[in-house]
C-alpha cells in the first residue's frame, strides 16, 4: 500500500536502520524492486528523476506503481527524485500522483534554497505529502576541482540544522563525499563519518544519503567480460554504508547498482545467445539481477523484515 515518506522514516530512525530508495524508468526495473521488497519484506521508496519524466512520462510511471502498491502488502512511497526545476516539482505536488517529492535547492544561495523549499513543503503538507530537501553539494554531474572545493561543498552541520529549522522538510539529503554515478573514488577513502556525526546530533530531521551504490564486484565482473567498459568504476564499500546508517541516514539512494545488473543481465545474455530476438528473453536475466541487487541493499540497509 501506498504511505507517507515522513512515517517510514520516523519509524526507521527509531530502529537504526535505513530505507533503500530505488530509481526506475521502465516496468522491469519496477518489477524487480518490487519484487525484491515482497521477497524481504522490506517498505521500499520507488522514485523517479526529472530524466525518467521526460524519458516515460510522469502518468505513466505513477500508474505502474499505483498499481504495484495496491497488489503490495508492503509499505510504498513514491517519490520525486532531485526535483531542480520549481515549476515541475509544483506540478509533481500539485498533480496528487507522488506521495512525496525531493526539491533539489542545493545548488541555489542559502537563503534562496531556503525561501523555494519553505514554499513546496507548505504546499506539500497541505496536501499530506512529505518533503525531502537538500544542503551541500553531492559531487557527479556537476564534478568538484579540487578536494578544498570538494571540502566547501560538504553539508555544514549547524546550516543544516537551521535549513531544517527555517523550512520543516520531512528529510534532509547530506553532503559528506558520496557521488552520483559508477566513478565515485579513486582509491580507497572514506567518506566524512565526523561530519555526519555532528549533522546527527544538531538536527532530528531524518537524513538521506544519495550517491550510495557499491558498484558491486560480481556486476561489474559480468559487465566487463561482456564488453561495458567501467574497469575503472567504484563505489561506496558495503562497510561504509552500514556506518553511515548506524550514525543516522535513514534513506539511502540507489540507481547506479540497478543500472549496471540491468546492463550486465542483458550483455551477457546476448553474448551467450545472439540467436533470441524476443524482448521478454532478453530481459528477464537483467530484471532478476537488478532484485537479486535490490534484495542485497535492502538486508545490507537494515530494512528486511521490516515491513
Ligand atoms: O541522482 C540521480 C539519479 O541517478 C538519476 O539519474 O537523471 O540520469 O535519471 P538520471
Ligand atoms: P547512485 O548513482 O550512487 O546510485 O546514486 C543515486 C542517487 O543518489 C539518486 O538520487
Ligand atoms: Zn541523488
Amino acid at each position: 500500500m501506498l504511505t507517507s515518506l515522513s512515517s517510514v522514516l520516523a519509524k526507521a530512525q527509531r530502529g537504526r536502520y535505513a530505507v533503500g530508495a530505488f530509481n526506475f524508468n521502465n516496468l522491469e526495473t519496477l518489477q524487480a524492486i518490487m519484487g525484491a521488497a515482497e521477497a524481504e519484506h522490506s517498505p521500499v521508496i520507488l522514485q523517479t528523476s526529472e530524466g525518467a519524466l521526460a524519458y516515460a512520462g510522469m502518468e505513466e510511471l505513477a500508474a505502474l506503481v499505483h498499481l504495484a502498491a495496491k497488489k503490495s502488502k508492503r509499505p510504498v512511497i513514491f517519490h520525486l527524485d532531485h526535483g531542480k526545476d520549481y515549476a515541475l516539482v509544483v506540478e509533481a505536488v500539485k498533480s496528487g500522483l507522488y506521495t512525496s517529492v525531493m526539491f533539489d535547492g542545493s545548488a541555489l544561495p542559502f537563503k534562496e534554497n531556503v525561501r523555494r523549499t519553505k514554499k513546496i513543503v507548505e504546499m506539500a503538507h497541505q496536501r499530506g505529502m512529505s518533503v525531502e530537501a537538500e544542503i551541500g553539494l553531492i559531487a557527479g554531474k556537476e564534478d568538484f576541482v579540487s578536494v578544498s572545493e570538494r571540502d566547501a561543498a560538504m553539508t555544514q552541520p549547524a546550516q543544516a540544522a537551521e535549513f531544517a529549522r527555517l523550512t520543516q522538510c520531512d528529510a534532509l539529503a547530506v553532503a559528506i563525499g558520496t557521488r552520483h554515478g559508477a566513478f565515485k573514488m579513486k582509491k580507497e577513502s572514506s567518506l566524512d563519518f565526523h561530519r555526519l556525526k555532528l549533522i546527527a546530533e544538531a538536527t532530528r530531521v531524518p537524513l538521506v544519503l544519495h550517491g550510495a551504490s557499491g558498484v558491486p564486484s560480481h556486476i561489474k565482473r559480468l559487465c566487463t567480460q561482456s564488453g561495458c567498459e567501467i574497469s575503472s568504476a567504484k563505489g561506496i564499500p558495503d562497510a561504509q554504508i552500514k556506518k553511515a546508517v548506524s550514525l543516522g541516514i535513514c534513506k539511502v539512494n540507489i540507481d547506479t547498482d540497478l543500472r549496471i545488473a540491468f546492463d550486465a543481465g542483458i550483455r551477457t545474455f546476448l553474448k551467450q545467445r545472439p540467436d533470441v530476438i524476443d524482448p521478454r528473453e532478453i530481459l528477464k536475466p537483467a530484471r532478476d539481477l537488478m532484485a537479486m541487487v535490490a534484495r542485497s541493499k535492502m538486508r545490507l540497509f537494515g530494512c528486511s523484515k521490516k515491513g
